[in-house]
């Protein structure tokens, strides 16, 4: 089966909930008829989920989270659990993004059991994985993107693991305005997708989606989709314009 390409916007910490509906208000009709060749992801802060929720309801747009924690409930002071945001009508939570492993800490360890209490309660995890300026001049790429790819995906099962999605997001790429070349994308895309296969059996390897992410625009994301191995984008900063990720939404469904 052909995998379903992704338009996915990380709000990061933006917009009020009231920012939120209008944000909603100027989306929703432009995208309202798109029909389920692709999906579009918003993922706004945990405070706009539920107003994004009700104007979502019935649309083809897709609510996910930022962030959650790994088990269910207790004594984890400040943070959110898989079951509070399923509450919130989440089928999506990005993971592991580079800005909670760097700024908090997070391990790929960790990573790897809130990719598994996700997969637990039927939200699909948007897996990020990505090498930081430093690992790259070193030539350490791979490595770095094999161990967190194998790390966050230590104990996942076969049969779970086709909804799992993957963002190749390289650290300094990130908010920066120089996005990867598509050729750079397209090469660690790749050396992931080799990877999967000898995680997974094939045929699931094939149905995880691929994404990249890092400084994407409505001018630039073309050049991205055009690669057969990258399967859509992850957005920050532009997600935050509604005509920006629009225009992102068309592109993204043209080019498939
Ligand atoms: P950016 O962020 O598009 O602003 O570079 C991407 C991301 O962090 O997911």
């Amino acid at each position: 089966m052909p995998r379903i390409p992704i338009a996915a916007g990380n709000w990061k910490m933006n917009k009020t909930s009231q920012e939120a509906s209008a944000y909603a208000e100027a989306f929703l009709p432009q995208v309202k008829d798109f029909k389920k060749e692709i999906e579009i992801i918003i993922c706004p802060p945990f405070t706009a989920l539920a107003t994004l929720a009700s104007y979502f309801r019935n649309s083809p747009i897709k609510l996910g989270a930022q962030n959650m924690h790994w088990e269910e409930k207790g004594a984890f002071t400040g943070e959110v659990s898989a079951p509070m945001i399923k509450e919130w009508g989440c089928q999506y939570v990005i993971l592991g993004h580079s800005e909670r492993r760097h700024i908090f800490r997070e391990t790929s360890e960790e990573v790897g059991k809130k990719v598994k209490k996700a997969l637990e309660w039927g939200i699909n995890p948007i897996l990020c994985v990505g090498e930081t300026l430093e690992e790259r001049e070193k030539g350490e790429t791979e490595k770095i993107v094999e161990e967190q790819l194998l790390l966050g995906l230590s104990d996942i099962p076969d049969a779970k693991a086709s909804s799992i999605v993957i963002a190749y997001e390289p650290v300094w790429a990130i908010g920066t305005g120089k996005a990867a070349t598509s050729e750079d994308a397209r090469g660690v895309i790749s050396f992931i997708r080799e990877k999967l296969s000898s995680r997974f059996n094939v045929e699931i390897s094939g149905d995880i989606r691929i994404l990249y992410g890092g400084s994407v625009s409505p001018e630039n994301v073309l050049d991205f989709l055009r690669e057969d191995e990258i399967d859509g984008t992850l957005v920050g900063g532009a997600s935050l314009d509604p005509l920006k990720m629009i225009k992102i939404a068309e592109e993204t469904l043209r080019a498939y």
